[in-house]
């Protein structure tokens, strides 16, 4: 945690991939900083607005109706100039210039990253919400756009389901997750598949086939597996030719829900998660407190700074691993 100066004027931005729920924390900063009586500044395409000036003062106003919108007024990018000093001087000075003080930054891990740097070399205070599909963050129990994610999946599974047991078919469904099988563990929990294959506990094609098998010597008709993306996107493709060419039991489809679960009204749990971050940012700047991340761990607002929200994450819990075993039998 850092000491800083008086806080005037706060700037704000959702900065990677959007995520639902992104909104609703945009329009808590803002409606906190006019509670606070402070102005807010909405910068537009993450850091790449900030490098390029493009920003907007914002009032209570400007964040209407938008607690229930997916996707970020502000919109979003993923900004490769952010990285060199460079581009981060021209944002400096873009920050001095709007008389902008502190920031609050709305996204994941490499937004961190670059807020984290940002701070250490220009001395602006920056706060994190974390914004991000994928709940792949240390120090929050769930991240912004979760819990709407899980729930687009689950719905999305529900349905093949539908057909799959109508044409005694075997569904591969690869949901988003980069490096995460946070949304493919619980959306299989909740639409109830017979296999989920995850970055963090890798399992080979020979024990996904004996799953299947025994599933098939127990008389199912059809069959779910949910694929993590897990930073290959559609390699739910080869490896459904794998099983398939080895376990002919089924017709076998593949589904690749992608950008699907990126869209989307957010769930009553995200809008309320941003809205209760959003103002609790804008809290933490004026005591003085920047250099990480506010995040919710058992119900209650925790801190974590950047290095340790995005170094090493370790937040899988075996234990949704060992229930959707016993339940897929
Ligand atoms: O980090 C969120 C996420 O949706 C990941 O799940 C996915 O791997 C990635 O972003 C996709 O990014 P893009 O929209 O740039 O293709």
């Amino acid at each position: 945690m850092n000491s800083n100066r008086a806080v005037k004027r706060i700037g704000l931005l959702t900065s990677g991939g959007d995520a639902p729920g992104m909104n609703a924390a945009i329009r808590a900063v803002v409606r906190a900083c006019m509670y606070y009586k402070i102005e807010a500044v909405g910068i537009y395409r993450g850091y790449d607005g900030l490098i390029a000036n493009d920003m907007k003062t914002l009032d209570s106003r400007s964040v209407a109706s938008i607690i229930h919108r997916g996707g970020t007024i502000l919109k979003s990018a993923r900004s490769m100039e952010f990285k060199t000093p460079e581009g981060r001087i021209k944002a400096a000075e873009n920050c001095r210039m709007a008389g902008i003080d502190a920031l609050v930054i709305i996204g994941g891990d490499g937004t961190f990253r670059g807020g984290l740097v940002f701070q250490q070399e220009h001395g602006i205070p920056v706060v994190g919400l974390p914004g991000t599909i994928d709940n792949d963050l240390n120090g929050t129990d769930f991240t912004i756009g979760y819990d709407t994610a899980v729930n687009t999946a689950a719905h999305a599974i529900d349905k093949i389901r539908d057909t799959a047991s109508s044409h005694n078919r075997l569904f591969f469904i690869e949901v988003m997750g980069r490096d995460s099988g946070q949304i493919a563990m619980r959306a299989s929990i909740a639409a109830g598949a017979e296999a989920t294959m995850i970055p963090e506990r890798p399992m080979n094609v020979d024990e996904l086939i004996h799953i299947l098998e025994k599933g098939a010597g127990r008389k199912k008709s059809s069959s779910l597996v949910v694929v993590a993306e897990g930073g290959k996107p559609g390699h739910s493709i080869d490896l459904a030719k794998e099983v398939t060419d080895r376990f002919e039991y089924y017709d076998t489809k593949v589904t690749i829900l992608g950008h699907l679960l990126r869209g989307g009204s957010p769930t009553v749990s995200d809008r309320v998660l941003a809205s209760r971050l959003g103002v609790v940012a804008v809290e933490y700047l004026l005591k003085g407190i920047s250099g990480g991340m506010i995040g919710i761990v058992n119900n209650r607002i925790n801190f974590t700074p950047f290095a340790e929200a995005t170094g090493n994450v370790s937040n899988f819990d075996d234990e949704m691993l060992r229930i959707a075993s016993i339940l897929s039998v």
